[in-house]
């Protein structure tokens, strides 16, 4: 959607404060020996007592409130009776609808003990992202985003999953202006345009290129090759004077 209006952002702002509320609460009670299911009834209660509705569910009937996706699993993971244990890498992704708003958020979290290289790769997940996100201002051409995460990706010498990309957000859940490149995409013409609402949402991996579909279900999507694999999200604002952040906890 792009915003025009105050009251337009204020709608948007109290859904990003819930999904990411609902990913806080579930990665600070994240441990081994709870299930994934476990976990999602978590983020599932933080959205309906805030009278949020989960968006996967809504727009797709995907199973589970909330994506859990472990280890070898990337993104759309649902929620089940796999067991959380000591060394996973969890990613987190939450997003729903409240009044007709939309916002996404994610992480990944790394239940310890875990090695120094899976620990800095989860902070420069975060770093890669924010690499992206520092560069939304109006006007400014949509490729500058997958051309900083894709100079941090090269300079620390990552990968970054290139068939899983960013998105328009805020009325509904996948939106325009469409799919939007978190990695160096020469035919990326466009423009970020005042008000445009998308999320900035990298897989920067210790060796994956791309998200492929696994044989267990039609949703859960694998690292491939398979490699340590994380993904940080936020929903954001285009303005002026840079980026808003509508997805964060409070
Ligand atoms: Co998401
Ligand atoms: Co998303």
């Amino acid at each position: 959607m792009t915003i025009t209006q105050e009251d337009e952002l204020i709608g948007l702002k109290e859904i990003g404060r819930i999904v990411a509320n609902a990913v806080e609460a579930m990665s600070t009670t994240l441990e081994p020996g709870m299930t994934t299911a476990e976990l999602d009834a978590i983020g599932r209660k933080v959205m309906e007592d805030e009278g949020a509705r989960p968006a996967p569910e809504l727009c797709y009937g995907f199973p589970g409130a909330t994506c859990i996706s472990v280890n070898e699993e990337i993104a759309h993971g649902i929620p089940g009776d796999r067991t959380i244990r000591q060394g996973d890498l969890v990613n987190i992704d939450v997003s729903a609808e409240k009044h007709g708003f939309f916002a996404d958020t994610g992480a990944s979290f790394a239940v310890p003990p875990v090695s120094k290289s899976v620990l800095k790769l989860c902070r420069d997940g975060k770093r890669a992202m924010w690499a992206g996100i520092r560069t939304v201002a109006t006007d400014r051409p949509l490729a500058d985003i997958g051309n900083a995460v894709g100079d941090f990706a090269r300079r620390n010498r990552y990968t970054l999953v290139k068939n899983l990309a960013s998105h328009g957000v805020g009325r509904s859940l996948h939106e325009e202006p469409g799919e939007i490149a978190t990695w160096p995409d020469r035919s990326e013409r466009r423009r970020m345009t005042e008000g445009l609402v998308f999320t900035v949402e990298p897989f920067l991996s210790m060796g994956a290129e791309w998200a492929d579909d696994g044989d267990d279900d039609p949703w859960t999507l694998f690292s491939a090759p398979r490699a340590p694999t994380v993904q940080y999200e936020h929903t954001v604002v285009t303005t002026k004077n840079g980026p808003i952040v509508v997805t964060l906890p409070g």
